[in-house]
């Protein structure tokens, strides 16, 4: 990195933030387009907020492409997604691993197209050294799933109730060695969490910008950092006076 980036750095910056991009649909449909049109326009601004995230010195930056719940559209806009995915991964990932750029998927690979399953899974071995920020992509994801997922591999592992805490459960998540999310934003003025980060996000901050995700930019990751910087975190606890 040179010294430039370094000084576009914030204090107290967040470590990690988590985006649930929505609102493509809306977009697109605002302008006479099919759906997956505002998909593919959805993807377009991916490579400018990770240069963006990580010049502002945020070391996890975590996407919402598809959730569990994400099957029961059409099969059309169904393929769609799958599609782009596979094409944003041949567009992005040279360019992104040679800036520094970690890839981990979580969710579950199982239920996408075999070729489509190696894709990510090479995008994740091809870059698993790399440390200047982690992308981690939620695809086939979903947090009850997640948590459904855990149980199974903690009974299947045998563990004793009385072993079961905050932290053992939190390493049975797909996020294992990833930090909670700091600041969660979902754009097109939803409020609500739709199966995201179920488990980590109890602590978050949340941010909801009324712009669709297409049009989410440099700008928009600048005012929700700003706004998350403005707030004060207490865990349940107060501030000393
Ligand atoms: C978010 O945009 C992308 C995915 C869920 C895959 P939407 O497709 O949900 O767009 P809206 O909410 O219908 O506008
Ligand atoms: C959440 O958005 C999932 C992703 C952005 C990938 P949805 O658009 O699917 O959520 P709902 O259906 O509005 O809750
Ligand atoms: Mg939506």
């Amino acid at each position: 990195m040179t010294s430039d980036q370094h000084k576009q750095e914030l204090k107290n910056a967040p470590r990690h933030v988590a985006i649930i991009m929505d609102g493509n649909g809306r977009w697109a449909k605002e302008r006479g387009l099919p759906r997956v049109a505002g998909h593919r326009a959805g993807t377009e601004n991916l490579r400018r907020i990770i240069r963006a995230g990580a010049n502002l010195g945020i070391k996890y930056l975590t996407f919402y492409a598809f959730s569990t719940e994400n099957w029961s559209r059409p099969k059309a806009e169904v393929t769609g997604l799958m599609r782009i995915l596979s094409e944003v991964i041949d567009r992005e990932l040279e360019e992104l691993n040679q800036e520094g750029a970690r890839l981990v998927h979580i969710g579950h690979l199982e239920g996408l197209s075999k070729v489509l399953q190696k894709k990510v899974q090479h995008a994740v071995e091809l870059t698993k050294d790399n440390d200047r920020i982690t992308i981690v992509l939620a695809f086939n994801y979903g947090g009850r799933d997640e948590i459904v997922f855990a149980i199974k591999k903690m009974l299947r592992d045998g563990v004793k109730p009385e072993n079961v805490d905050d932290a053992l459960v939190s390493q049975y998540m797909f996020t294992k060695d990833i930090p909670d999310p700091d600041l969660v934003i979902r754009t097109s003025g939803e409020l609500r969490t739709s199966n995201f980060l179920t488990w980590q996000s109890v602590y978050s901050e949340w941010y909801f910008p009324e712009v669709y995700w297409p049009d989410f930019n440099e700008e928009e990751l600048r005012k929700a950092i700003e706004d998350f910087q403005s707030r004060e975190r207490r865990f349940g606890g107060l501030k000393e006076s």
